[in-house]
């Protein structure tokens, strides 16, 4: 049986510090190593873990060739025998649209688990230690594949996770849907099965990060027009991805920007602004609907998808 964990560190306000300890906002993100984060767990002393240093960034400045090396990364130690499952510690404020990357990549038969804090670690009373804890005990999981999040006692499926808010500790939330499991003293209550998807694969990945298609993301909102999708398209972006009010629909001023840029050979892709609920009964060939998808998760589907020609 596997039981080797590997945890990948990329930074966030897990390995996060302040001079002062009262304070859990006034800190500067990604500073501990991945190793210190996990010498700060007592209860993983002894265990078959690994550590290693991906990145060291606050997830803010995310970028795709911190993307790429993450996802071949896990995809190395997850192809190991005699490892279980992958943690990923990552700052929390990017930490659904990786989950998304790295699932739509790779999908993986064994569990990638991202975790991270919501208060650094210097802090009094300190979220991440309990959280990497418990993203150790879902990588060990019988059963358990695929990208998840584990926070705050919670597991969400990478298709469903949105952080929800900017300050508590039970930052992140899976909406309708609802977590997979709940954490609760090293032990999973599950509540549904675990999510399954078909992996693109690290080849659709393996171009020059730099030569990735550019996608942005505009919004239709009151006093929108078309003045930003034309610039974005002049500008050379390859896609665009509207961030839709309610069930899919655009303001009048903006629409015919939209398709201007898809008849000029420039893709867009709708998705609601809504925090929660789908694209339900919207069907146009020229401005497709992403469904469930958030504009951030949208974004990286047009990308992905547009990879697919190449970088
Ligand atoms: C970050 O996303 O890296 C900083 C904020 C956080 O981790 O909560």
């Amino acid at each position: 049986m596997p039981s080797t964990v590997v945890i990948l560190g990329t930074g966030g306000t897990i390995a996060g510090t302040a001079s002062n300890p009262a304070d859990n906002v006034g800190y500067t993100a990604a500073q501990r190593s991945v190793a210190d984060l996990l010498a700060a767990v007592p209860a993983l002393r002894g265990q078959a873990i690994e550590a290693e240093q991906v990145a060291q960034l606050d997830s803010k400045d995310m970028d795709h060739a911190t993307w790429q090396q993450l996802a071949q990364r896990a995809a190395f130690h997850l192809a190991r025998a005699e490892v279980c499952g992958v943690v990923v510690t990552h700052g929390t404020d990017t930490m659904e649209e990786t989950a998304w990357f790295l699932q739509r990549v790779l999908a993986p038969a064994k569990p990638l688990v991202l975790t991270g804090a919501m208060r650094p670690a210097t802090a009094l009373q300190t979220d991440g230690p309990q959280n990497l804890l418990d993203a150790v005990t879902v990588a060990r999981e019988a059963g358990a594949c695929g990208v998840v999040v584990v926070f705050a006692g919670q597991v969400h499926a990478a298709q469903d996770v949105r952080k929800v808010h900017s300050y508590r500790l039970d930052a992140f939330s899976s909406g309708d849907a609802g977590p997979i499991a709940r954490v609760e003293e090293g032990r999973l209550r599950r509540h549904r099965t675990w999510p399954v998807g078909t992996p693109l694969g690290l080849a659709r990945i393996a171009f020059e990060p730099a030569s990735w298609p550019r996608v942005e993301i505009v919004s239709s909102h009151a006093g929108a027009g078309g003045a930003m999708v034309d610039a974005l398209v002049a500008g050379g972006a390859h896609g665009l991805v509207v961030a839709a009010t309610g069930n899919g629909s655009l303001h009048n001023a903006l629409e015919p920007a939209l398709r201007r840029a898809a008849t000029a050979g420039v893709p867009v892709l709708r998705c609601t602004r809504c925090a929660g609920g789908a694209l339900v009964g919207v069907s146009d060939a020229m401005l497709p609907a992403a469904a469930t998808l958030s504009p951030w998760q949208a974004r990286i589907e047009l990308m992905l998808s547009l990879l697919a020609g190449g970088g």
